[in-house]
């Protein structure tokens, strides 16, 4: 079973001071979260998705579900957590406590204000999921990447040739996730806010899937403004 879990839990403050936030914003003739949404749903591999969102937006994330999407495939809408680890934690909840988990069970989280992800994306993800436990979708940093303690003086010029940028999915074989994040210790909980961090820091490996440049994240107006751009191309279909 795969499971799709579409993390929408965040109120997108970087966006500016909109009542909106930035994955139920216009893009095209259809809000950022249903282009996301429907890419699982399209997909083959993906069984079931879980929408996790704030909880005062599940009646008009479903509203929304409703309007948009055909029946077919099982998309539940859900409350998510206060910090994105919280929503991650949210999700395997609801999984453990209202279907069935095996060993082979995979999910695969995405932020729902990316919504360029593709097919050929998604199938990577689940596909290193089984076979490795944990992936991540990167692209090779394009940039130099400069390091600073105390962000005034450079402490190190990584290669860059070994520097790369984590875009999402992040995909995981459900059971291994958990116990992973249980082994961690109350301190390292706080600090630790990324799950193939989590993985890493544990020495598990965490598999690297190719991702997409034009695989966005929707962060600033800059960001939505692009994304309008690509919209308008056909460069971000499989
Ligand atoms: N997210 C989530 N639950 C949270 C926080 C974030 O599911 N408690 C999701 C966001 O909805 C988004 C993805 O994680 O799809 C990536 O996070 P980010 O871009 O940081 O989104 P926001 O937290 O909404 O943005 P900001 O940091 O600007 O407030």
């Amino acid at each position: 079973m795969v499971f799709a879990a579409v993390f929408a839990g965040g109120i997108g403050s970087r966006m500016g001071n909109s009542d909106t936030p930035k994955q139920y914003l216009e893009l095209g003739t259809k809000p950022v979260i249903i282009h996301t949404i429907e890419k699982f749903f399209i997909n083959e591999k993906i069984d079931e998705i879980l929408v996790l969102c704030p909880k005062a937006w599940v009646a008009h994330t479903q509203a929304l579900v409703e309007k948009h999407l055909p029946e077919g495939k099982k998309i539940t809408v859900i409350s998510g957590g206060a910090t994105r680890n919280g929503t991650l934690e949210k999700a395997i909840e609801y999984i453990e406590n209202n279907c069935e988990v095996t060993e082979d069970t995979v999910i695969v989280t995405h932020d729902a204000v990316r919504p360029f992800l593709t097919h050929r994306i998604i199938d990577e993800n689940v596909e290193a999921a089984v076979k490795y436990g944990a992936c991540d979708t990167v692209i090779p940093a394009t940039d130099t990447i400069v390091e600073s303690g105390d962000g005034k003086i450079i402490s190190s010029i990584p290669d860059r040739s070994m520097m790369y940028q984590g875009q999402t999915p992040q995909s995981f074989r459900l059971k291994e996730l958990e116990r992973v994040l249980a082994s961690l210790t109350e301190d390292e909980k706080a600090i630790l806010t990324d799950a193939c961090k989590i993985f890493s820091i544990k020495n598990k490996d965490v598999y690297m899937v190719e991702g997409e440049v034009f695989n966005i994240k929707i962060t600033y107006p800059y960001d939505l403004k692009v994304a309008h751009t690509l919209l308008k191309g056909k460069d971000c279909d499989d």
